[in-house]
């Protein structure tokens, strides 16, 4: 089926959400919490648009919105604009010298929000898809804890958790780069918590935590992996499939 975006035919499939036809399609829809493999999160509201279906105009937001039949969308009109720039503002007052915050500001005009006190040091927008991350890995070791202004994610008291096995997906998926994952001499520091660093077996490179490769381990079976990092499995998976045409 077509729909029409900002005035452009895009082709789209039945129950596709409208950031990713868009995308698709080459049209920029600014969006924080939306992760391909990771969808339906809708936490920062950035990515809204108008949408006409029937003759009806709504706001929507378009990481979650499927395409169901026809309909007309508009990325920036005037009545979003407004509403962004005010999301902006309100994502601005949580993390005010977020370097992600900052340049939407200026791409959208906007001065730093002096009307609330946000904390200079905060990077975290609450969009929530590192704790979904965690928990689609099976660990669930950070949740979001206390309420209110008070609200963040963490470990259970702020502690090294036990659960947590360094894999690090949580700073991979998090769109402010707001969680600190530092590596440096074969050690991870993560979460309060240090992790030894394996070295891959082909080319030497740090690229996992013993934690990480034990757990991969028990969950698909030692034969599955878990001693080369992941640029030298393609190699090796693309040395094998040339072998295999040679023959
Ligand atoms: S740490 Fe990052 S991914 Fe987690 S809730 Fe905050 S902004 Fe989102
Ligand atoms: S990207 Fe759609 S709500 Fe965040």
């Amino acid at each position: 089926m077509e729909i029409i975006i900002d005035g452009k035919k895009c082709e789209a499939q039945y129950g596709e959400y409208v950031l990713n036809v868009a995308r698709r399609n080459g049209i920029q829809i600014p969006a924080l919490c939306h992760y391909d493999a990771l969808p339906g999160q809708a936490t920062c509201r950035l990515c809204i648009v108008e949408v006409e279906e029937g003759g009806r105009k709504k706001v929507v937001t378009s990481c979650v919105f499927p395409v169901t039949g026809e309909m007309q969308v508009f990325t920036n009109s005037e009545k979003i604009q407004r509403m962004r720039k005010n999301i902006i503002r309100l994502l601005s007052a949580r993390a005010p010298n977020n370097e992600f915050i900052k340049k939407l500001r200026q791409e959208y005009g906007l001065l730093p929000e002096t009307r609330f006190s946000g904390d200079d040091k905060e990077n975290c927008i609450l969009c929530g898809l590192c704790v979904r991350a965690c928990d689609e890995t099976g660990i669930s070791a950070i949740s979001t804890v206390n309420r209110g202004i008070e609200k963040k994610v963490s470990t259970p008291f702020d502690e090294a958790s036990e659960a947590c096995i360094g894999c690090g997906a949580c700073a991979f998926v998090c769109p402010t780069g707001a969680i600190k994952m530092l590596d440096e001499n074969g050690i991870r520091h993560l979460w309060n918590k240090d992790f030894e660093l394996v070295r891959c077996e082909k080319c030497g490179e740090y690229f996992a935590t013993r934690e990480h490769i034990e757990y991969m381990k028990k969950k698909y079976g030692e034969d599955k992996c878990c001693s080369f990092c992941e640029k030298c499995r393609k190699r090796i998976a693309g040395e094998k499939m040339a072998a295999s045409y040679r023959k």
